[in-house]
């Protein structure tokens, strides 16, 4: 009974954080980055790709890419390409607990299946 519990509660606060994430990355990312298409940025695919590559643990990808967008700078960009060609993303201000949200929602999901999130855009 205690064990059933706190899965359960464990099983909810997964679903709130991975929801939050996803509303939270639809109405603040996609203005620029849309899912599967590059445009007036790279794609959301492509970052995750790039940042998969490089921080393929869990916790170093949320870190990394929360602490960058947070902060956005050339020295620290993994995309510099992306810079040439898009010039450095604006920095956004927003707080840190929103950007793990939303990197976390990034690192679970594969852009270029169906998932969640599609009716909000
Ligand atoms: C106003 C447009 C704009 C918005 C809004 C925006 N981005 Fe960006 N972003 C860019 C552009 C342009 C680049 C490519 C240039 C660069 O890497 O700085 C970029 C690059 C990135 C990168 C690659 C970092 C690197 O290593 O260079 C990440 C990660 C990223 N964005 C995450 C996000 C997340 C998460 C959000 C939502 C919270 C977001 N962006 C919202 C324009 C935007």
């Amino acid at each position: 009974m205690k064990f059933s519990l706190l899965y359960l509660s464990v099983f909810i606060n997964f679903l709130n954080a991975s929801q939050s994430g996803s509303l939270l990355f639809h109405g603040n990312c996609t203005t620029c980055h849309f899912e599967t298409k590059a445009v007036s940025a790279p794609s959301m695919m492509e970052v995750r790709k790039r940042y998969l590559s490089a921080f393929p643990e869990k916790k170093d990808f949320i870190k990394q890419m929360s602490q960058w967008v947070q902060k956005p700078s050339e020295t620290t960009s993994i995309m510099q390409d992306a810079i040439d060609k898009y010039e450095l993303m604006p920095n956004l201000a927003f707080e840190k607990e929103v950007l793990r949200d939303i990197a976390e929602y990034i690192y679970e999901t594969d852009f270029t299946k169906q998932h969640d999130g599609h009716s909000l855009k």
